[in-house]
C-alpha cells in the first residue's frame, strides 16, 4: 500500500504551493464543511484558491452520510473532474474521512491530500489512510483504506479550536504516548494544557503522528499491531454509545480518555502494567477530562456495547488491546465480564462517582 507523506508545516502557503505543484491543471477541488469554509479556507493562498472549485458539505459527523458523499460525486462529475483531477480535503475527521472516500472512489480513484483542521483529525483521522462514511446508523460502516498523497499539518488551524475539542484530540495523543515510549509519554505529561505553546504543540504532534505512522506502516489493514491504536477504545466506544443513548453525547476523545482509565486498570490487573504508569495516566486524565456519570445499573448496557466492538472475533469473547508497560502492546487480550465490571468500579472510584 502506498505510503503517505506527512508534512509538519511551519509555513503553510509555501508547503502547500510545493505540494500542489503540477497537480492542479486537470481540475482541482477543495472540500470544506460550513465551518472550515469560514474559518480555515481564508488561510490558504489566494493564488491556490483562484485555481480551485470549492465543494461544501454540512459540518458534523451526523452528515458523514451516503447522501453527502453522493453530492460530492455529483459535484465532481458536473464540474468536469477527470481521473487526473486532484482533491484537497480541508477539515476535521468528518471531511477527511468522507473526502478521502469520495476521492478514492470517483472514477476508481483520484489523488487527494488532507489538511486537518482539528487536533483529533491531525493526530488520528487524517493520517493512516482510513476513509469512509457512516451507514444505517453504524459509524464508519462503509469505506476503504487508501492513504492521501500527503497530509499537511499546521497548528495555525488549531488556534480557533475550543478547549473541549482540543482536549478531545489530545486524548489520542495520550494514547500514542502510552503505546510508544517513556520519552513520548513524559512529553505528554509535561505539556501545559492550560497555556498552549503552539511551537511545543507542533513538536508534540510531530512525535505523536510518527507513532501512528510507524504502526500503520507495519500493518496498514489492521490485521495485527494496528490494533494498538484501539487502546482505550473498547470501553471508550461503549461510553460514547451510552452517552448518545441518554441524549447527552460526548466528544469522542473524552470517551476514549475515560475508557483509558478503565483499560489502564485492566492492563495493571491482567497484563502486568506497572503501578506508576497506571497512576500517572489516571491522574492526568482525571485532572483534565472530568467524568461521564455512570452507576452500576449501567454496567450491563455498557457490557452489551462492548460485545459489538469491531475488534472482537465472532466467538462472543471481548478482545481488548492492553499494555504490559509503556509501548508493550498486548493485542487480542480476552477479558471476562467480571474483570470489565471491576474496571468500571475502578473508573467510578477514580473519578469520584
Ligand atoms: N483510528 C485508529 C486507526 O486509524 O487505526
Amino acid at each position: 500500500m502506498a505510503q503517505q507523506k506527512i508534512i509538519i508545516s511551519r509555513n503553510l502557503k509555501a508547503d502547500l504551493k510545493e505540494e500542489l505543484n503540477g497537480k492542479t491543471a486537470n481540475g482541482f477541488f477543495i472540500l470544506v464543511d460550513s465551518n472550515t469554509r469560514k474559518l480555515c479556507l481564508p488561510l490558504l493562498d489566494e493564488e491556490i484558491l483562484s485555481k480551485a472549485k470549492i465543494i461544501e458539505i454540512k459540518a458534523n459527523d451526523d452528515h458523514k452520510t451516503l447522501e453527502a458523499l453522493a453530492n460530492v460525486w455529483t459535484f465532481l462529475s458536473q464540474n468536469g473532474a477527470s481521473r487526473k483531477s486532484f482533491m484537497l480535503n480541508l477539515g476535521g475527521g468528518m471531511v477527511t474521512d468522507l473526502g478521502g472516500f469520495a476521492a478514492s472512489t470517483f472514477k476508481r480513484g483520484i489523488e487527494y491530500i488532507n489538511i486537518p483542521t482539528t487536533l483529533l483529525g491531525t493526530v488520528d483521522a487524517a493520517v493512516g489512510g482510513k476513509t469512509g462514511i457512516n451507514f444505517n446508523g453504524l459509524k464508519n460502516e462503509i469505506g476503504v483504506i487508501n492513504p492521501a498523497e500527503s497530509v499537511i499539518i499546521n497548528t495555525e488551524f488549531l488556534k480557533t479550536l475550543d478547549k473541549e475539542n482540543f482536549l478531545s484530540g489530545f486524548a489520542e495523543m495520550i494514547k500514542h504516548g502510552l503505546i510508544s515510549t517513556k520519552e513520548v509519554w513524559k512529553h505528554i505529561l509535561e505539556f501545559d494544557l492550560d497555556n498552549i505553546n503552539y511551537e511545543a504543540l507542533t513538536s508534540l504532534i510531530d512525535e505523536s503522528v510518527k507513532v501512528k505512522e510507524e504502526i500503520v506502516k507495519i500493518d496498514p489493514t489492521e490485521k495485527g499491531i494496528r490494533k494498538a491504536l484501539n487502546f482505550g477504545h473498547t470501553v471508550g466506544h461503549a461510553f460514547e454509545s451510552f452517552a448518545m443513548s441518554t441524549g447527552k453525547p460526548v466528544l469522542h476523545g473524552y470517551a476514549v480518555a475515560w475508557g483509558m482509565i478503565a483499560e489502564l486498570y485492566l492492563s495493571f490487573k491482567k497484563t502486568g502494567l506497572d503501578k506508576e504508569t497506571l497512576q500517572s495516566g489516571v491522574r492526568f486524565i482525571k485532572e483534565n477530562y472530568g467524568a461521564l456519570g455512570i452507576t452500576c445499573k449501567n454496567y450491563d448496557q455498557l457490557y452489551e456495547y462492548m460485545t459489538h466492538d469491531k475488534k472482537n472475533e465472532s466467538d462472543g469473547r471481548i478482545l481488548f488491546t492492553l499494555l504490559g508497560g509503556i509501548g508493550d502492546i498486548k493485542i487480542n487480550t480476552n477479558v471476562e465480564k467480571q474483570d470489565i465490571f471491576d474496571a468500571l468500579d475502578f473508573y467510578r472510584d477514580t473519578v469520584g462517582l
